[in-house]
């Protein structure tokens, strides 16, 4: 089977990429670096031919609240086009819990615009809608610091390791397609404050950081159902605790002494 990978460089495209072709499907990872680029079309008719699958993991380079939503409703628009054209046979997004719950946020209402466009499309489908990955806690800070101090929501989230996620994405695309949304969650809910704090410890950041019910997250007050998963969602199998465990060793590892020194 022909899967195409879109924004196949990028942390959960790289993966799925490596994880599908262990499995021995065909897989093509594009990507502007590889010439395929969903906003210019570039490419895109050569990279789709002969697909069956394709899966959407691309990203906006800005997250400017009206930067976003131009690259999500350009990239959707040209690449389901291009699809149809080429006859791909199912169309898989990655998308994110509670998108349509925070209006407020643009980045949020990006994803919901990507959304409509893909169901209102002729591809049959799947959406994949993830919790805040691992990785992504540390940008949370960055987006609500004013230098000296970090203000951040408390409210409950659930967030999940991106392998966990590029295992669910891996699963749908080579199943049919669901002609609906499916959720992934990590095996716990925190606060945010505290996972946030235990990020930044652990990079060595001792910026201070305080709770802030009005704080808000990407461009949204949040409240405590926001951002948490429905019952039926997947559930992945790493705990925070292991992986922010084994990915401070490994940048130990790394870099022994820079860690050494603070
Ligand atoms: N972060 C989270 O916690 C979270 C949670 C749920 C869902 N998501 C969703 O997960 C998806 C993937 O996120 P990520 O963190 O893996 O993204 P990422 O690491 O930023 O990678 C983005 C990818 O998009 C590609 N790209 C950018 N512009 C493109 C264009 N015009 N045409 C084709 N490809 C383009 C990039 O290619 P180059 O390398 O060539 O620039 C790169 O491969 C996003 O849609 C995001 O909304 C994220």
């Amino acid at each position: 089977m022909k899967i195409v990978v879109i924004g196949g460089t990028g942390l959960i495209g790289s993966k799925l990429v490596s994880l599908l072709r262990s499995k021995g499907h065909e897989v093509l990872a594009a990507s502007p670096n590889s010439g395929v680029d969903t906003i210019t079309g570039a490419g895109l008719p050569e990279a789709l031919a002969g697909a069956q699958v394709v899966v959407d993991v691309a990203n906006s380079p800005s997250f400017e609240d009206a930067a976003v939503l131009k690259f999500f409703e350009t990239s959707g628009r040209n690449l389901l086009a291009a699809e149809a054209k080429a006859g791909v046979k199912h169309h898989v997004a990655l998308s994110i819990v509670g998108t349509d719950r925070v209006p407020d946020s643009g980045y949020l209402r990006a994803k919901v615009a990507q959304e409509k466009l893909i169901v209102g499309s002729k591809v049959p489908y799947s959406i994949l809608r993830s919790t805040q990955f691992f990785e992504f806690i540390a940008r949370i800070p960055q987006a609500s610091a004013d230098g000296k101090s970090v203000r951040v929501s408390n409210s409950l989230f659930q967030p999940v390791m991106s392998d966990d996620v590029v295992a669910a994405l891996a699963d749908i695309a080579v199943g049919p397609p669901v002609d609906g949304i499916v959720e992934v969650a990590g095996p716990d809910r925190y606060r945010m404050r505290e996972l946030v704090q235990r990020v930044l410890k652990a990079s060595g950041d001792v910026r201070e950081i305080i709770t802030d019910a009005h704080a808000r997250y990407f461009g949204a007050e949040l409240t405590d159902q926001s951002l948490v998963a429905g019952p039926d969602a997947r559930i992945g199998s790493k705990r925070f605790e292991d992986w922010l465990q084994e990915s401070t060793a490994s940048r130990s590892a790394a870099s022994p002494s820079k860690t050494a020194n603070g």
